[in-house]
This record gives structure tokens, sequence and C-alpha cells, in this order.
């Protein structure tokens, strides 16, 4: 028995902001952004849009190309770190959203990792055969949580969804392996200090920017580029394959220049690695499930071919995945 990708979907809100209009709002340029991220564009939530909506129109695509009916799934993973709010789950959402009856839901706060910590959860659910259908789901609304007067952050986010079900087939489908890995000592370079139990909403907290990503970008890049590169090998190494087995690479989209750093102690040449940055800049956990998506459609990947799902982000939090379509 493996475990198939049966239906997957992604959507994006419609507003698109462009490194020139933020050249108008910040002190920076579209010279800086591209060559320093490679970010050209990214997506913006309106303001009545919360994470769950992303995350049920992404489901609904899923769901349509499974060809199941949502009472058929048993849980659903929502990774994300820009919850509808502290309370219910927006896995709950979500559940009433597409009409899931059936299904147990629940979040994970595991930020840029958090796709890829739900398809471990998911694949161990399946293999137990505890569920037979699970959907996992990376959304975020990060322009909710972006300092807009912070040119260090503001440049770098963007808004978006994707979601895969999953379930237990007898075909060669599979999920080969899944590596995951944390680093809490170095928390504090990206985080958000507001709205938790520590520093609860205030007029003190709103006053000093509380509620915004704060990040130490330039620490976090070194330590991104070895950590998925890591992943990535400990994931291949588990699942048994070899470097010249995989069709294509899906790194988390934060910065074009720690892709390339991965790629290069990968020795993974540029056609094997697939990028949309460009378009959407970094969604957080829903970078690698949207990009996963696209490389489907876009026909880079098909039945039977191996892919490698690798993600870093705050807490710190690292992890990669590899899958047999
Ligand atoms: N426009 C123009 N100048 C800028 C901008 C901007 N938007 N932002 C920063 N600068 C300036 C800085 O002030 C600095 O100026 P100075 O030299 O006069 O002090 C200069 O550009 C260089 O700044 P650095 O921070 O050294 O730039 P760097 O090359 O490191 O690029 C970046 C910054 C893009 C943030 C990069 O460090 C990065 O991508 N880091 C990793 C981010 C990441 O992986 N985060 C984890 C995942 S995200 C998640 O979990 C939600």
């Amino acid at each position: 028995m493996g475990i198939e990708i049966i239906g997957i979907g992604s959507y994006v809100p419609e507003k698109i902001l462009t490194n020139a209009e933020l050249e108008k709002m910040v002190d920076t340029s579209d010279e800086w952004i591209t060559t320093r991220t490679g970010i050209k564009e990214r997506r913006i939530a309106k303001d009545t849009e919360s994470t769950s909506d992303l995350a049920v129109n992404a489901s609904k695509k899923a769901i349509k190309k499974a060809n199941i009916t949502p009472d058929e799934i048993d849980a659903i993973i929502v990774g994300t770190i820009t919850p509808d709010m502290s309370f219910p789950s927006t896995a709950c959402f979500v559940q009433k959203g597409i009409g899931a009856k059936n299904a147990t839901a629940f979040d994970i706060s595991a930020a840029c990792s958090g796709f890829i910590y739900g398809v471990s959860i998911a694949r161990e659910f399946l293999r137990s055969g505890i569920f037979k259908t699970i959907l996992v789901i990376g959304a975020e609304t990060l322009s909710k949580i972006t300092d807009w007067e912070d040119r260090n952050t503001c440049v770098l986010f963007g808004d978006g969804a994707g979601a895969v079900i999953l379930r237990k087939t007898d075909s060669q489908s599979d999920i080969l392996s899944t590596y995951l890995g944390t680093d809490g000592t170095l928390g504090d370079l990206l985080y958000m200090p507001g709205g938790g139990s520590r520093n609860p909403a205030s007029q003190k907290t709103i006053k000093e920017r509380l509620h915004y990503v704060r990040m130490e970008g330039n620490k976090l890049f070194k330590i991104a580029v070895k950590k998925m590169t890591t992943a990535a090998q400990k994931a291949i190494e588990i699942a048994g394959i070899k470097c010249e087995d995989i069709k294509l690479i899906i790194p988390h989209q934060a910065n074009i220049r720690i892709v390339e750093g991965v790629a290069n102690q990968l020795k993974l040449p540029s056609e094997k690695v697939f990028l949309n940055i460009q378009k959407y800049g970094n969604t957080s956990a829903a970078t690698t499930p949207i990009a996963l998506d696209e490389a489907i459609s876009q026909g880079k990947l098909k039945k039977g071919d191996i892919v490698v799902l690798v993600a870093f982000g705050g807490g710190l939090t690292w992890g990669a995945t590899v899958i047999r379509l």
C-alpha cells in the first residue's frame, strides 16, 4: 500500500502588489528587490479575506481534482502562522467552509515548514490506518502581520494557499520519506512578539508595533541554505534514492539566492529546481504546495516522477519530503 496525492489545488488573492508600487511605500527599488530576492510581485488578500478563505478556495479545487465528496475526508491539517484567530483553529473554519463533516481538524504552527510538517503527520496517520483520506493545506495571509513601513521585511512576503488530498491506495505512488528538524534557541531570528500570552494585545503592544514580523534576514540566510540542504540530503538518504532519480526539487520560495545556494550544494542543475518566487514572494507554509500544483499543471511533473519538497522557517524549523507521484 502506498500514499497517493489524489488531488491538488492552489489559490492566490486577485490583488497584485508590484515592486514599483512598493517603491512608493518604502525606501526601496525594483532593482534591489529583484537582485536580492528574485521577487517581482506578490498577492495581497482583501481586508475581508482571511487565511481560511484562501485555504477553502485551494481545498475546493483539490477536492474537485480528486473527484471525491468532502465527507470522505477524515482529517484536515492546516500549516499556518497567520490563523484566522487564536482559536478556533483555521482547520475548523476550513472544515465548515468545505463541509467536511466527518473530518478531525487542527492547525500546525511551524512557519514556512508547516506544510511539510503537515505532510509528515498525515503520512503517519495514513500508514497506521487511523485515517484513509487527509487534506493537508499550507495557507497564509502574511500581509496581515507585515509591517508595511519596514523595508527589511515588507518586500518579501505575500498571501496564498495550497492544498493536497492524500489517500492510502494500492498504486505505486508513495511518500518515500520525511525529515523534520527544529532549533528553538534561534527563535528570535524570526518571530512576531505581540498578540500571544507573552505580550497580549494592548495599546502598548500596538504602539511598539509588536504585531508584525521581526526578522534578522542576514543571519537566517546562511542557516536557511545549510538546513535546507541537510534536510533534503537526509530525506533523500532515508528514501533510499539518488539525486539523479529526482525529477524536480521544490524548495521553499523565500529568496532566489537561498534556492540557488541549496541547488549548488545538492549539485542539482537549474532545470531540476522549481521557482515561482517572482510571482508570489514568500507565502510561508503555502509556497511548496502552490509550487507543486503549478509544477504539475505546467507538465513539469507527471505520475511516477520523484519530487523533493524542502522548507525552512521561523522556529527555527526545517523539513523535507521525498514523494513518488
Ligand atoms: N530595499 C533597499 N535596501 C534594503 C531593503 C530594501 N527593501 N531591505 C534592506 N535593505 C538594505 C539594508 O538596510 C542594508 O543596508 P546597509 O548596508 O546600509 O545597512 C542592505 O540593504 C543590505 O541588507 P542585508 O540584510 O545584508 O541584505 P541581504 O543581502 O541579507 O538581503 C534578505 C536581505 C533579502 C532579507 C535576505 O537576508 C534573506 O532573504 N534572508 C532570509 C529570509 C528567510 O529565509 N526567512 C526565513 C523564512 S520566512 C518565514 O519563516 C516566514
